[in-house]
């Protein structure tokens, strides 16, 4: 089966009418726990900030207190005028132990639903953001030979979560980068690039569907997950090279999507590949705070990718954004963004919501310096301050249209 063609436009738009979005857009920003609630103490990469790793420049601690203040991060984006808010669920907290859930954390992921619905925001619910509880994590993590089970298991247990007022649930947060951390033995030509570990992958699909099979005895819920796409491009005599990359760090988990309700297309920059490997930044490229490049249109390849392997799966946005102490560069890169997703509708590609990446200013897996926020955070007192950028998010939003 071929993906569907792709009608173009019929009316001419000018030059100067501003790029429209389809009706019930979703016009979102995007959170994790680990990287906000603060004091995630079972988690797995708590106890490897407090080994005290090398790679972690900064414990994440109270990270922005989100565990207490959701509310107020709530409240900022849909004043603002945002109509969608992604959080993720802490496996860790509602199963501390093996053989306990707890009824109370359950309740407070189900209160942050509510609290969604009270600020006019559509909750899009991850189940699983990187962490996963020491205890799981002592048992070799998704190499355990129950991981399928145990995260049936979980998902049957947050049920309560998502079984009223949620439509949109991701099972896993980049499938594509969890197993590519976990693979240990990557040399060769890729150089620094992520490069999967084949096991953890098969497992992470039989995972994801077991997650779906739960999910399903809930009618309202449409569920897929999220992949961290790369818009691979091939130099002259490095096709072969990214093909085979591209495949097993990205088009395995996209293809492994066909037949899902949706899938999440998360994009930052691009990988170049020539013959003999990764091409590093030009030096006269502008980079950003994680010293990644600067390429909005990132976002378009991701879509284009998503679309094309999935057979036509909708697309959901789940991330996108910059890392930058210029907030103007931030408004930049998401309008640059947004063009390239307006391309993509116009190509005829079922685009249904973008969510910024992130609401605040947080975590970003051992350092508080890379800012991707709409939304600063004191790090002593942890008062919000919006940003210019979300303003110019949520007009976009309230307008459903975007200036050129
Ligand atoms: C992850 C986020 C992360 C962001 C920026 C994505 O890979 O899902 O947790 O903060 O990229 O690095």
């Amino acid at each position: 089966m071929n993906p569907p063609p792709r009608p173009r436009r019929s009316t001419p738009i000018s030059p100067a009418s501003p790029l429209r979005f389809p009706e019930d857009f979703l016009w979102g920003a995007a959170t994790a726990g680990h990287q906000t609630e603060g004091n995630n103490t079972n988690s797995d990469w708590w106890a490897r900030e407090t080994r005290g790793d090398p790679a972690i420049a900064d414990r994440s601690g109270d990270a922005c207190d989100s565990y207490h203040r959701y509310p107020e991060d709530m409240r900022l984006l849909a004043d603002a005028g945002l109509n969608s808010y992604r959080f993720s669920l802490e496996w860790c907290r509602i199963q501390p132990e093996p053989d306990y859930f707890s009824r109370a954390e359950i309740d407070h992921y189900r209160r942050m639903v509510d609290t969604c619905h009270e600020h006019g925001l559509n909750p899009v619910v991850t189940l699983h953001h990187f962490t996963i509880p020491q205890w799981l994590a002592a048992e070799g993590g998704w190499r355990h030979p129950d991981a399928a089970d145990l995260f049936a298991r979980f998902t049957e247990a947050i049920l309560p979560v998502v079984s009223e007022g949620v439509h949109w649930v991701c099972t896993i947060n980049e499938p594509n980068m969890i197993a590519s951390s976990t693979r240990q033995d990557a040399t060769g030509l890729l150089g620094n690039l992520p490069q999967s570990d084949p096991q953890v992958s098969d497992v992470l699909v039989e995972v994801h569907k077991r997650a779906r099979d739960v999910l399903s005895s809930v009618p309202r819920i449409r569920s897929g997950w999220a992949i961290a796409t790369q818009a691979v491009q091939a130099e002259p005599g490095g096709e072969v090279l990214a093909h085979s990359y591209s495949y097993a760090i990205e088009d395995f988990f996209l293809e492994a999507a066909r037949g899902d309700d949706w899938v999440g297309v998360q994009a930052y920059t691009r990988t170049v590949i020539g013959p003999n490997g990764p091409r590093p930044v030009p030096q006269d490229s502008e980079t950003t705070l994680t010293g990644w490049e600067y390429y909005p249109s990132a976002l378009g390849y991701g879509i284009r990718n998503a679309w094309d392997l999935t057979r036509g799966v909708p697309i959901l946005v789940t991330e996108n954004g910059i890392a930058t102490a210029d907030d103007t560069r931030r408004i930049a890169y998401t309008h640059g963004a947004l063009t390239a997703l307006h391309q993509a509708l116009d190509e005829g590609i079922t685009v249904r919501g973008y969510l910024h990446w992130s609401a605040l200013d947080n975590y970003e897996w051992g350092s508080y310096r890379p800012t991707f926020g709409l939304i600063a955070v004191d790090r002593n007192t942890f008062i919000r301050t919006a940003k210019p950028s979300l303003r110019w998010l949520g007009d976009t939003a309230k307008a459903n249209a975007l200036a050129r």
